[in-house]
C-alpha cells in the first residue's frame, strides 16, 4: 500500500511538473476527476499517444468522451428570452383568498411554497447587453404540492398582439431582419402601425420605465392574461396576477442605458445576484385583480391582453410576498433547463378563452421539447417538489430518469393502476356560437385602439413624456417616410400633442436641429477617415 501511496504521489508530481503548474493547489486538491461512467482519470493534459509523435490511440476513451461531450454542450437558445438570470426563492401566503381559489399553494395565511424565478429580456439575445430597450419576462415556478404552478410575468401589463395567429408575426417584427442579420427599426414601427392594438405596449416599452429598467428588483411583473380560480364549491373566477416590486420601480434614460451596456453589459443580471449574495433579498407583493363569471362575459375586454383592467372598477387584492434568497450555482442546469409554460396550473387555477392565452398553452411545451429534449419535465430544476409525478406517459424518450413499476401501462385496467381523479374536475366552460374567425368586440374603434395608450400618456409626468417621445423619435426617424407616417396618425388620434411632438423631434432630426449624441459623433468621424483611407 505504502508503495502505491509513494508511485501516485511521485506521478502527480511528475505531471504536474510536465503540466508547468508548482503546487499542488493548481493541480487540484478536490476528490478524484472520474469519466461520467465513475472511473477515475489518470491524466488531464496530453493524448495517450504511440510514441511521442503519435499518432492518437482511440483507447484514449477519456479523450473521446470529453470531445463528444465538448460538442453537444450547446442546446437552441430560446427562441424568445434567451437572455435571462434566475434566483431560488419563497412564497408566503399573507391573505385568505380561498373564497376565490381551492389551490393547496393558498389555502392557509403562512403557508410557505418553493420557486424558481427567471428574470430575462424578451428580445435580447444571450451575449447582448442587459440594458438594451425590451420589455422584461419575469417567470416564476411554483414547486406546490399539487405540482407545479408556472407563472410567466412580463413587466407590463399588456401585450403587443391578443391572438396567437398573430404571435409569429409580433415576434419576427421585434426580431433581426432575416436578410441582413440586422435589427432594423422599419419592421417594428411597420408592425406597430399595422397592428393598433399593440401600441399600447409599444409606448410602455419606449417609456424609460418599462422599456429600460435600472433593475429587475425595481420592475413590477403582470400575467398580462386573464386567467381563472376555481373555489372549493366549483364557482369561476376571471383572474389577473400582479407582482408588485417591494424596491420601487426605475428605468434609465436612453443615454445611461445606453452608457450602462458599453460599461458592464451584465449589469442587471449582476445587480440581482450581488443583491442576493448579500442577502439583500428582494421582494415583491403576489396581488390579482377579480372579476365574476357573468361580469367577464358583459365586459369586451376581459380576455383582451392588449388591455388592462382599471384599478379603480377591480383593486388590487394582495395574496402574498414573494422573496428571492439563493444564487443558483450552475447555471446551465438551474437558468438554461428551465422551462416554463402556462399551461402548467394546479388544481385551483385555471385558464379563460383569452385567444392568446390558449395558443399559448401549446407553445412552451412543444418548443420546449425541441429545445430541452423529450423528457424534459424530469430535469431536476422542472421536477415537482416533494411529489413524484405518476403518468402512463414516462415509459420512454430519451434520457428517461423515471424508475418504478409502470405495470400496467395502460388504462383502464383489471391489474389496478394509476387512476384519475374526478374530485379536480373543473365547472363547465361556456362556450359561445359557432364556429368563425371573430374580432375581438369593439374592434378597430378609437375605445379599442386609442383609448388606453391616451390614459398611459395621462399618468406619466411632463419628463416622463418628454424621453417618451424622444425615446420613439430616435427609432422611428430611422424608418421610410410611408411607416413614419403611418404611426404619426395614430398617434395624433391618441393625442394630438403627442403626434405633433414626435412628428417635430424627426423634422429637428432630419434637418439636423437636434445635436448628435457623442457617439454618433464618433461614428461620423470613422465613417470620414475611412473613405480617407480607401480614396
Ligand atoms: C404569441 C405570443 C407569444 C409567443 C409566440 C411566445 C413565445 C415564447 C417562446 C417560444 C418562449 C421560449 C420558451 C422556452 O424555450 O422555454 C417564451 C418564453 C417566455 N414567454 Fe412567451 N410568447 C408569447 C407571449 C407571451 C406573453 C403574452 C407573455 C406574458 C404574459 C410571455 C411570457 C414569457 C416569458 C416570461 C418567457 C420566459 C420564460 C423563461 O424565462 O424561460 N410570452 N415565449
Amino acid at each position: 500500500m505504502e508503495k502505491a501511496a509513494q508511485f501516485v504521489s511521485e506521478k502527480m508530481s511528475e505531471v504536474a511538473e510536465k503540466v508547468g503548474l508548482t503546487s499542488h493547489t493548481s493541480f487540484g486538491t478536490g476528490p478524484t476527476l472520474t469519466r461520467l461512467t465513475g472511473c477515475p482519470v489518470s491524466h488531464n493534459k496530453n493524448s495517450l499517444t504511440a510514441g511521442i509523435h503519435g499518432p492518437v490511440l482511440i483507447q484514449d476513451n477519456y479523450l473521446l468522451e470529453k470531445l463528444q461531450q465538448f460538442d453537444r454542450e450547446k442546446i437552441p437558445a430560446r427562441n424568445v428570452h434567451a437572455l435571462g438570470y434566475g434566483a431560488y426563492g419563497r412564497f408566503r401566503v399573507t391573505n385568505d383568498i380561498s373564497k376565490y381559489s381551492s389551490a393547496a399553494i393558498f389555502s392557509q395565511v403562512g403557508k410557505e411554497t418553493d420557486l424558481f424565478v427567471r428574470m430575462s429580456g424578451i428580445f435580447t439575445e444571450q451575449g447582448e447587453a442587459d440594458t438594451i430597450r425590451d420589455p422584461r419576462g419575469f417567470a416564476i415556478k411554483f414547486y406546490t404540492e399539487q405540482g407545479n404552478w408556472d407563472l410567466l410575468g412580463i413587466n407590463t401589463p399588456v401585450f403587443n398582439v391578443r391572438d396567437a395567429k398573430m404571435g409569429p408575426d409580433a415576434v419576427h417584427a421585434f426580431k433581426r431582419d432575416p436578410r441582413t442579420g440586422f435589427r432594423n427599426p422599419s419592421q417594428i414601427w411597420d408592425f406597430v402601425a399595422n397592428h393598433p392594438e399593440s401600441i399600447h405596449q409599444t409606448l410602455m416599452i419606449f417609456s424609460d420605465r418599462d422599456g429600460t429598467p435600472i433593475s429587475f428588483r425595481k420592475m413590477h411583473g403582470y400575467g398580462c392574461h386573464t386567467f381563472s380560480f376555481v373555489n372549493s364549491n366549483k364557482q369561476r373566477f376571471w383572474v389577473k396576477f400582479h407582482l408588485v416590486s417591494q424596491q420601487g420601480v426605475g428605468g434609465f434614460t436612453q443615454t445611461e442605458a445606453k452608457l450602462v451596456a458599453g460599461e458592464d453589459p451584465n449589469f442587471l443580471g449582476k445587480d440581482l445576484h450581488d443583491a442576493i449574495e448579500a442577502k439583500n433579498f428582494p421582494r415583491w407583493k403576489l396581488c390579482c385583480q377579480i372579476m365574476t363569471e357573468e361580469e367577464g362575459y358583459r365586459d369586451p375586454w376581459t380576455f383582451d391582453p392588449t388591455k388592462i383592467w382599471k384599478h379603480t372598477d377591480y383593486p388590487l387584492i394582495e395574496i402574498g410576498e414573494i422573496e428571492l434568497n439563493r444564487n443558483p450555482v450552475d447555471h446551465f442546469t438551474e437558468v438554461e433547463q428551465v422551462a416554463f409554460s402556462p399551461a402548467n396550473v394546479v388544481p385551483g387555477i385555471g385558464f379563460s378563452p383569452d385567444k392568446l392565452l390558449q395558443g399559448r398553452l401549446l407553445i412552451y411545451d412543444d418548443t420546449q421539447y425541441h429545445r430541452l429534449g423529450s423528457n424534459f419535465k424530469q430535469l431536476y430544476i422542472n421536477r415537482p417538489h416533494g411529489i413524484e409525478p405518476a403518468t402512463y406517459s414516462s415509459t420512454g424518450g430519451h434520457g428517461q430518469q423515471d424508475v418504478r413499476d409502470k405495470f400496467p401501462h395502460y388504462w383502464p385496467s383489471f391489474f389496478g393502476g394509476l387512476r384519475p381523479d374526478p374530485r379536480y374536475l373543473e365547472p363547465s366552460f361556456r362556450t359561445d356560437g359557432p364556429a368563425d374567425f371573430y374580432d375581438y368586440p369593439n374592434e378597430g374603434t378609437d375605445e379599442d385602439y386609442y383609448l388606453q395608450p391616451r390614459e398611459f400618456l395621462q399618468i406619466m409626468d411632463a419628463q416622463e413624456r418628454r424621453n417618451l417621445y424622444e425615446n420613439i423619435s430616435y427609432s422611428l426617424w430611422l424608418c421610410p417616410e410611408k411607416i413614419i407616417r403611418a404611426n404619426l396618425d395614430h398617434f395624433y388620434k391618441i393625442d394630438h400633442l403627442f403626434g405633433s411632438q414626435v412628428e417635430k423631434i424627426i423634422t429637428d432630426k432630419k434637418n439636423g436641429v437636434i445635436l448628435k449624441t457623442e457617439a454618433e459623433k464618433l461614428v461620423d468621424n470613422l465613417n470620414v477617415t475611412r473613405e480617407g483611407i480607401h480614396s
